[in-house]
């Protein structure tokens, strides 16, 4: 017996070795990475301009596709000489890429940064999501405690679920209703709640109007979301002069900047003159984060505007478009339904009884199945974007530091050597799962220290109104079976939310 283990043992480490130097010997350089250099490797950047190219920024999964199939797993793009994109669909590679420890790097959002750094009296750095570095870091670790970690996030829930139940109230049954404006509109009400705890009355008619502060603060984050795009790639002709995006982008975030600092105001002046109170006299039931962060001595006024500014920018439409790609399953798969009905009826007797943390965290196993599947066929992003901070081996190609690095989950999502029956909405998969899935595929938040920071937040806030519209209506799905996705940054719904809502009698 113990002769064969030692015989095992050393040829498992000749084994090893020969993995090691086989592999280490076929090392590829990056030249030989395949994919689209453009003619005479002047950059495939014609490719995604209208008319004459083949690709479009609107479109990015299709493109994604298109280039796995002509080049593979691991594809190099040139856009421009000298300016090139890795972009990788092997989970393994993904796994690489996002367990970077020292600081993971994203460049993006370059125009918002330049527009914070060009204000110096208002903000000290770009933000959090286009800064990199030590000064990300210093931001990061003070802003997550708050939204990271599950007690904390846990202690939002009743908020939550009190602007949620009156958003389904508020409601008509039996017309068409286009639900993505509405779930815009519980997003920026649940946002400004949680962080500063107002409430800007978003449902009211007289908010509704086109010309009311929460259809500005909507169309600001929106128009600035669909800013960072186009300012991110190309030639960034805006850093030179002000082209009509960048114009776009200035005046959206002027807007939001203005009502982030009111509100922020109206905070400090509460506490200059009733310092003894210890939480807000506001609406909610425990503090909200900018209370939270002006208590910080870590952090000064300049980061926590940028924080306030940030949370409305990155928190309203990534949830209302994640809550449309919900509505459009549940409507078109009505077995679904009733399954999330079931297990929503089992610990919420009457419709408006309240939705405990508990019940969250252990008794709605399906529901969270539905929400993994709609991340699965339908994140809002189509992948994650790293600057490498050290050279690195992706699929035994070589990969230089400062490479603009994107992961494909997207299109690795929907391969049949991923999932079987890739392209069809089965949240059964989640639940029995017979073979193991390869954790680095469904990444909507993205992964590893430079993930998603509100993501257990989202995930309540999505979850609660999953139970609460379907306990409260039968949803009936009224716009076209084949919804697609424009990438405006994010993912959006490429048509109206239509759907027609039966008030439940049970
Ligand atoms: C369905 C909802 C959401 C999804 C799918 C989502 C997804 C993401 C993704 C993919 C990233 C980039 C992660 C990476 O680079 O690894 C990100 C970053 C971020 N998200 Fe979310 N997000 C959601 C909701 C929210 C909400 C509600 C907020 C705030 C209230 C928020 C705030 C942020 C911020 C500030 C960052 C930048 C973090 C950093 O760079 O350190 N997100 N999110």
């Amino acid at each position: 017996m113990k002769k064969k283990v030692l015989f095992l043992s050393k040829s498992l480490k000749s084994v090893s070795t020969l993995n090691y130097s086989t592999s280490a010997g076929k090392l590829k350089k990056f030249d030989d990475i395949p994919g689209p250099r453009g003619p005479f490797g002047l950059g495939n950047l014609y490719n995604y301009m209208p008319i004459i190219g083949k690709y479009s920024w609107l479109e990015l999964h299709k493109s994604g596709l298109d280039k796995y199939e002509t080049y593979g797993e691991i594809v190099r793009e040139t856009m421009a000489p000298g300016v090139d994109i890795v972009w990788l669909y092997n989970p393994n590679d993904i796994a690489t890429v996002l367990n970077e420890k020292e600081h993971p790097q994203r460049r993006s959002h370059l125009a918002l940064e330049k527009y914070r750094k060009d204000r110096p009296h208002i903000y000290k750095t770009g933000g959090l999501l286009p800064t990199n570095g030590q000064e990300w870091w210093r931001l990061r670790s003070e802003l997550q405690k708050e939204l990271s970690v599950p007690k904390n996030v846990r202690s939002f829930l009743m908020d939550v679920d009190d602007i949620t139940n009156e958003f389904v109230n508020h409601l008509e049954s039996d017309i068409v209703i286009n639900m993505l404006p509405e779930l815009a509109r519980l997003n920026l009400e649940l946002t400004c709640l949680l962080t500063f705890d107002v409430r800007l009355n978003s449902f009211s008619i007289e908010e509704k109007h086109p010309n009311s502060k929460t259809s500005r603060l909507i169309r600001a984050t929106e128009t600035t979301n669909s800013c960072i795009l186009p300012t991110d790639q190309g030639l960034q002709l805006w850093r030179k002069f002000e082209t009509p995006t960048y114009k776009r982008l200035r005046r959206a975030q002027n807007f939001m900047e203005n009502v982030a600092i009111d509100l922020i105001s109206e905070k400090i002046s509460y506490y200059r003159e009733d310092r003894q109170q210890q939480f807000s006299a506001g609406y909610m039931k425990r503090s909200s984060l900018i209370d939270e962060y002006l208590k910080n001595p870590n952090l000064d006024l300049s980061d926590i505007v940028g924080v306030g500014n940030d949370l409305m920018l990155a928190g309203v439409d990534t949830t209302s478009y994640t809550s449309s790609f919900v509505l459009y399953y549940l409507g078109r798969y009505p077995e679904v339904q009733k399954k999330v009905f079931e297990e929503a009826k089992k610990f919420m007797k009457e419709k408006y009884a309240p939705i405990e943390g508990d019940a969250l965290r252990t008794d709605i196993p399906y529901t969270r199945a539905v929400l993994k599947e709609v991340f699965r066929l339908n994140p809002i992003s189509v992948g994650i974007g790293r600057i490498l901070n050290k050279d690195t081996v992706f699929s035994s190609y070589e990969v230089p530091k400062g490479t603009c690095v994107v992961t494909q989950n997207m299109v690795a999502c929907r391969l049949e050597k991923n999932f079987s029956d890739p392209l069809e909405f089965k949240p059964e998969r989640w639940v029995n799962r017979k073979n193991a899935i390869n954790p680095y595929l469904v990444l909507p938040f993205g992964h590893g220290m430079r993930a998603c920071i509100a993501r257990r937040m989202a995930e309540q806030n999505i979850l609660v109104f999953i139970l609460r519209i379907v306990r409260n209506y039968e949803v009936k799905w009224i716009g076209r079976n084949d919804m697609n996705v424009r990438t405006v940054l994010i993912n959006k719904p490429d048509q109206p939310v239509n759907v027609i809502l039966k008030s439940r009698n049970d």
